[in-house]
């Protein structure tokens, strides 16, 4: 089992579209090729690395745009990542060079290099955008999707369990 946790300022925009978006890419990709091989086991997560959105769920433009993608968020409340956080999980991604300096924070340092942004899996490494601020919901949906798509094949090629 490999352990995935999304991470960005409030928990409401960006982490949970990744962690909504991948889930549903290896469901489709489970039941399109059932004894795939090469797929990891994958638990999948987000939280915040601010206290400002605790306990509240998905951003509407967030939900809009997945239940437009038959994608449900209905469950989703925001949380805070832990110190603890590093220990359970094997990869931690943000969405920008702000949420890493946060995380880093939060961990005090990233000695087992867990710790990457979600862009940095594809061949045009970079930020994605807060929707919080820019409203362009579309562009982190896109940014978001090729993020995970580039971080699946990844995690497919290294064949990790
Ligand atoms: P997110 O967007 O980090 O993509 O969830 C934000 C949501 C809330 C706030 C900032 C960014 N906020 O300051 O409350």
């Amino acid at each position: 089992m490999t352990n995935i946790l999304f991470v960005c300022l409030g928990n409401i925009c960006r982490s949970p579209m990744a962690e909504y978006v991948l889930r549903d890419m290896v469901q489709k990709e489970n039941n399109s090729h059932p004894s795939h091989l090469h797929l990891p086991d994958l638990f999948i997560a987000s939280a915040a690395t601010s206290t400002e959105e605790i306990g509240n769920p998905v951003h509407h433009g967030t939900r809009n745009i997945l239940r437009r993608h038959g994608i449900d968020t209905s469950g989703k409340r925001a949380r805070q990542m832990t110190k603890k956080d590093y220990e359970e999980y094997d990869y931690l991604i943000g969405m920008d060079q702000w949420n890493i300096r946060n995380m880093l924070r939060i961990t005090g340092g990233d000695p087992k290099k867990k710790i990457s942004r979600l862009l940095d899996f594809t061949a045009e490494a970079g930020d994605i955008a807060d929707p919080w601020y820019t409203g362009d919901f579309e562009t982190t949906y896109a940014d978001v999707t090729r993020g995970c798509q580039a971080l699946l094949e990844y995690l497919s090629s290294n064949n990790v369990q």
